[in-house]
């Protein structure tokens, strides 16, 4: 595949984006994880971050889950969720994010024995300072994990009731397979009702039924990954229809080995098909780059045209949940920056 021209490459790197699909656990970079341990006293199963680096050699999206989740155990105090969230912010505005809706995993710390409040209040800071001092605009998402039951939402639905200013919205992730959206039904509707955001991981390893029922049964904006959605040409018909926005991450799809090579990635099908696709990071300590490195990597391995491109960062700023004077704002920044010559 030949290599984007540089001013292309260059183009996209500038352009201002949004970055819709980012889990704020999947930002630990092994470096800040050894921090973090060593300040709380917590044993991290590895001789040093290059070791850490090294285990990351994952054969399906549980066998990430499993380290990604006893990483988290390093985060304990308020500080340590804004350290993250600081170190996430910084490197996000490197690559010209400026909107980030940033995914949280309450449960993977409640269940530890750290308050809900701690994780929101050191996030939040993180988000405030961003806005202060990098000028970024940022919100959280609170992911209900699917492999808990709908009773469990509910409790974590139940501690967050304090901090619904806090937060933009709500989504589902962990492990798709025998977890359908369905379970969640319920608990999705009151949230829908508090006026959060909805929003939903499905047909990543999940099948293509997994998308009709988030779409169905939890009433989402968005559909996170999604690329499963081709196996189902009445439902590719009605994502382009409805323009449901698909935040899609390629190179997580290739590590968790949904796809077998990013050459293989349905990222073109997609938007060829007229799917509205945007490209994200989803985990970026654990696959290998935030979201500039997901859009120079896609553009070096695929078939992807300028106007492709220009696409996917103009569908990553009309899907966040900006309003639209903010959205259009961006959108005429990203046409100076990217069709200007
Ligand atoms: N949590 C963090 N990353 C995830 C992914 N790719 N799929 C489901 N849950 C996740
Ligand atoms: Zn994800």
């Amino acid at each position: 595949m030949s290599r984007p021209s540089a001013t292309l490459a260059t183009r996209i790197a500038a352009a201002p984006k949004a970055e819709l699909h980012v889990h704020i656990e999947g930002a630990l970079e092994p470096e800040l994880a050894f921090a973090l341990a060593s300040r709380n006293g917590v044993p991290l199963p590895y001789e040093s971050p290059e070791a850490m680096r090294r285990a990351y050699a994952f054969t399906d999206l549980q066998s990430f889950l499993d380290i990604y989740y006893a990483a988290a155990a390093v985060l304990r105090t308020e500080q340590d969720f804004e350290d993250l969230a600081w170190a996430y912010l910084r490197r996000a505005h490197s690559d010209h994010v400026v909107r980030a809706e940033i995914f949280f995993d309450p449960q993977t710390h409640t269940a530890r024995g750290v308050p809900f409040e701690t994780v929101v209040r050191g996030l939040s800071r993180a988000i405030d300072r961003g806005r202060r001092e990098l000028g970024i605009s940022a919100g959280l998402i609170m992911c209900f994990l699917r492999h808990l039951s709908e009773r469990e939402a509910f409790e974590t639905l139940e501690r967050a009731q304090a901090f619904l200013p806090h937060l933009l919205g709500v989504g589902l992730d962990s492990g798709e397979r025998g977890n359908p959206p369905e379970r969640f039904r319920a608990v999705f509707a009151r949230c829908r009702d508090l006026g959060l955001h909805a929003v939903a991981h499905a047909g990543e390893e999940g099948p293509a039924a997994s998308i009709s029922g988030a779409l169905d049964a939890l009433g989402v904006e968005r559909i996170d990954h999604g690329v499963r959605c081709l196996e189902d040409a009445a439902l590719v018909a009605r994502l382009v229809r409805d323009r449901i926005p698909l935040t899609v991450c390629p190179l997580s799809n290739v590590r968790l080995r949904v796809c077998d090579t990013l050459a293989g990635h349905p990222l073109p099908r997609m938007l060829d098909a007229g799917l509205r696709a945007s490209v994200h990071s989803d985990d970026p300590a654990y696959f290998g780059g935030y979201v500039n490195e997901n859009l120079r990597a896609c553009c070096e391995s695929l078939p992807l045209t300028a106007a492709h491109a220009y696409t996917l960062l103009r569908n990553s700023l009309e899907s966040s949940f900006l309003d639209a004077a903010e959205i259009a704002r961006h959108v005429t920044r990203l046409d100076e920056v990217f069709c200007t010559p």
